[in-house]
Formats: C-alpha cells, sequence, structure tokens
C-alpha cells in the first residue's frame, strides 16, 4: 500500500499550473457513446479514475488513444455490450454515468448499482426515477440497474437534491429522446455546465445548464465534437489552501476563479491574500489565521469537495470554526486523523467545531478517500516533524502529478510504493 512522508514546515513558494477538471471529464467521456463519430477531448487529466472510465468504456467497444500528453481520441463506432460490471463500478462510481448513454444509445443497459462509500450512503434513486420518467423500463437484479427502452420520450423531472450525477446521467439520457425533457431542481455545478457543453457540440439541444431548470429538446443523432476540458476547481481550491496553509506564497495559473467564489470569501475571511489576474491567483499567507464558520453546499456554495482541506486549515486559526457538512452524512473521516496529529475538533452530528491548535504534530494517518487524503496532506505540510499518510493511492484517482507540483513548491514529499490494490 502507497504512504506518503511529508516534512512539514516548508513555506510553499513559486507557480504551479491546475489541470483539467476530473469531475467534469468523467461524465464527458461516458458522453462519447452516444454518437458512432470520433470525438476529441483535450486538456484530459492523467489519472486514475481516467483510466478506470476508459476501461470501462473499452469494455463496451469505445476505442480510445491518448495523441497528446493531455488530447484523448474516443470513437464509439460500434457498440458491442451494455454492462458496467461490479468489479468497475466498485472502484468509481462514476461508472454509474454510462447509464443514460447507454439507454440513449442501444436502448439497453446493465450496470451495477455502486453500492456502499466511504463519505456517505449515496445512493442513485434520483437517477433511476428519471431515466423511469424518460419511459425506460428498469429493475433492480442481482446487484444490477437493468433498464431498456424501445424508445425514450421526454418528461418533466423534478429532482428532489440538486444531485450532480442524476442531472447528468438524466441529461445524457434525453439528448437522444423524443420530446422535451426538462429537469427541475437540477444541478447547477460548473461540470454539468461543461458536459451540456459537450453536448451542444455534438449537436444535441440543451438549454439552462448552469440554471435550476435544463431543458433537452431530443435529436435524432448527434455527431463527433471537439471539447476542452475546464480546470479542476477542487485542484485550484486545494492548491490554494496549501499556500494559505504554509504561509506560503504561490501563484496558481489556470483556476477558474468565478467557480471559487464561496472559497475565496472564506480564505479571505480567515485572513489569507488571495488576488486574482491573469486567468489565476496568487495566495500569500503567512499572518495569523481567523476562524470562520461554513457549511458545504451545492454550487455555488462551498464545495464539500474541499471541506476536507479548510477544516485542516482551519486547525491553524487563532479561534474556533464551525464547519457544517450538508451533502454528505459521513465526511468528517479526516477529523478523526487530525486529531491524531494534535487537532482540536469536536463532532456533533454534521457540525465540525474546530478549535485552533498553534501548530500539528506529525503522526502516522490513514486517508479514508480522495478529498481526506488531500486534507491529511495540507495537515502534514503545516505540521511540525514528519507526517505518514497511508492509503495516499484514493490521491491519484483526482490529483494529477500532486507530488510532483508540491514538490516543485518547495514542499518535502516522499512516497513509498507498494502495490496497490486493484
Ligand atoms: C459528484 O458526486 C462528485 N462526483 C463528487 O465528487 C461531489 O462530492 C458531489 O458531486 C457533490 O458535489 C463526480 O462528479 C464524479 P450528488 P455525485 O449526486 O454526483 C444525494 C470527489 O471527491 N443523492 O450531487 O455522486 C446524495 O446522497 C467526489 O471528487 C440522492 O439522494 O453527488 C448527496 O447527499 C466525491 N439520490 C446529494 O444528493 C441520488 O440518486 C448530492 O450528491 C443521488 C444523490
Amino acid at each position: 500500500m502507497d504512504k506518503m512522508i511529508i516534512h512539514g514546515g516548508a513555506p510553499l513558494k513559486g507557480a504551479v499550473t491546475v489541470s483539467g477538471s476530473k469531475n467534469a471529464t468523467l461524465p464527458i467521456l461516458m458522453a462519447s457513446l452516444l454518437t458512432d463519430e470520433p470525438c476529441t477531448i483535450r486538456n484530459v487529466p492523467r489519472l486514475r479514475d481516467v483510466n478506470t472510465a476508459l476501461a470501462l468504456l473499452r469494455g463496451l467497444g469505445v476505442q480510445s488513444e491518448w495523441t497528446g500528453d493531455h488530447a484523448l481520441a474516443i470513437h464509439a463506432e460500434h457498440v458491442i455490450s451494455h454492462e458496467a460490471p461490479y468489479e468497475l463500478v466498485k472502484t468509481m462510481r462514476a461508472s454509474f454515468f454510462v447509464l443514460g448513454p447507454l439507454l440513449a444509445r442501444v436502448r439497453r443497459a446493465k450496470v451495477s448499482t455502486p453500492g456502499g462509500c466511504a463519505i456517505g450512503a449515496r445512493p442513485v434513486n434520483l437517477h433511476i426515477i428519471g431515466i423511469r420518467a424518460l419511459g425506460a423500463r428498469v429493475q433492480l437484479r442481482g446487484g444490477y440497474v437493468e433498464a431498456h427502452a424501445d424508445q425514450l420520450r421526454g418528461a418533466r423531472i423534478w429532482l428532489d437534491a440538486p444531485s450532480v450525477g442524476a442531472t447528468e446521467n438524466i441529461m445524457m439520457a434525453a439528448v437522444l429522446a423524443d420530446g422535451k425533457t426538462t429537469i427541475e431542481n437540477a444541478a447547477r455545478e460548473p461540470e454539468v455546465q461543461d458536459l451540456a457543453k459537450f453536448l451542444v457540440a455534438m449537436g444535441a439541444n440543451v438549454r439552462g445548464a448552469g440554471t435550476h431548470v435544463v431543458e433537452i429538446e431530443g435529436v435524432e443523432r448527434l455527431h463527433g465534437a471537439d471539447h476542452e476540458m475546464i480546470p479542476d476547481r477542487i485542484e485550484a481550491g486545494s492548491l490554494m489552501v496549501a499556500a494559505a496553509i504554509t504561509g506560503g506564497d504561490v501563484s496558481i495559473r489556470n483556476v477558474p476563479v468565478d467557480q471559487l467564489e464561496a472559497v475565496i470569501v472564506k480564505l479571505r475571511e480567515t485572513g489569507v491574500s488571495v488576488i486574482a489576474a491573469d486567468g489565476g491567483v496568487r495566495v500569500t499567507g503567512g499572518g495569523a489565521l481567523r476562524p470562520v464558520e461554513l457549511r458545504t453546499l451545492p454550487y455555488p456554495g462551498f464545495p464539500t469537495d474541499l471541506q476536507a482541506q479548510m477544516m485542516a486549515l482551519l486547525t491553524q486559526a487563532n479561534g474556533t470554526s464551525v464547519i457544517t457538512e450538508t451533502i454528505f452524512e459521513n465526511r468528517f473521516m479526516h477529523a478523526l486523523e487530525l486529531m491524531r496529529m494534535g487537532a482540536d475538533i469536536v463532532m456533533k452530528g454534521p457540525t465540525a467545531v474546530v478549535r485552533g491548535v498553534p501548530r500539528l504534530q506529525g503522526a502516522p494517518v490513514m486517508a479514508t478517500d480522495l478529498r481526506a487524503s488531500m486534507g491529511l496532506i495540507l495537515a502534514g505540510l503545516s505540521a511540525e516533524n514528519h507526517t505518514e499518510i497511508g492509503r495516499v493511492y484514493h490521491l491519484d484517482r483526482g490529483y494529477e502529478a500532486l507530488d510532483a507540483k508540491l514538490s516543485s513548491l518547495g514542499a518535502r514529499i516522499e512516497r513509498l510504493k507498494d502495490s496497490a490494490p486493484a
């Protein structure tokens, strides 16, 4: 199992560039199933989750080839299977996104349900309600969702919660349906907007992505498209916290500043300087950190995917911060590990009360998921002595070349490679 050793205390300095967005890339790769023509996707991050998505698509008959460091040619000329097996879905929940495109393209899909997750129950009921509304017949059998429809038909769908994945899956099913689909209480995340942009480039008729109501007028067929992925707002936010927590001074390039308003506001409230310029930000820490209150919310609120990182920062504030997690019910696992490093955190239901301490101390800790890993790395960067983070393979799922990026800024990081689990 991979471990990371971090020798804390070095203020990060220099410049670093944010990679393409993981959570925008995954559904867009699945959307390539919607056409028999080739597509080109650029600025694709080289991540384990991207490889998992490509392996899943390969099993369905989709050919893909890296044509540049971050450019991918992808072609679903012949779809030879409609099954997403448990082995892949259990390693990456986003595999469930093939449900909508498969139904639209070949009118049937057999997709394993994802099962439990380290951060919460994460049900897929809204995805299923959505495709049922579009006329699919759906059965749950042997851990699989089996769906088919001779012809999907547009429908009005109201989502109980503005689920990112359900909005994306339903959009991908609806683009080839007969008639108009309206998704109400849709997720407004930038990743949903990027998917809509790709679908429109393929010839789909999608309006309203980025608002609470997405309207899709079905078309008969889609064609190939060329698309450049948006930068990863969560990676950008994580790097901003890295500069802040080490009292560093880092210029971060390729930052989607307008998508990070809630995060920048909170960082500034702590006293960190964030100056936006030339498509990037310069983040300077070093002063005493003030405590803040924050609540994770659907976009444009503070993202749950940056909660662990922000908690790490607030362990260093001069006073008591309050963090409320409203998206996932079990997303405080990193708090227990931070406490092993000397953080003072009390959790009650969805709320964590973080009392700042002068300095964390390095300790062996264990990462439970991708963003928790990042929270622990950030804590380790600022801690006394060295921090040893286990199960750091989670990181490779979602942060491209993170060790190299942080090392280039002066972080002292080593990776002890062991055989990572599949
Ligand atoms: C996406 O997950 C992201 N994953 C997550 O990033 C992110 O944390 C999350 O959105 C919220 O922003 C990808 O894009 C691949 P949701 P998703 O459906 O789509 C409830 C990371 O670290 N819900 O918006 O699965 C659900 O339980 C990951 O990169 C239902 O009740 O999230 C949650 O409380 C982790 N029924 C809320 O909605 C459903 O059918 C939001 O979940 C679906 C969701």
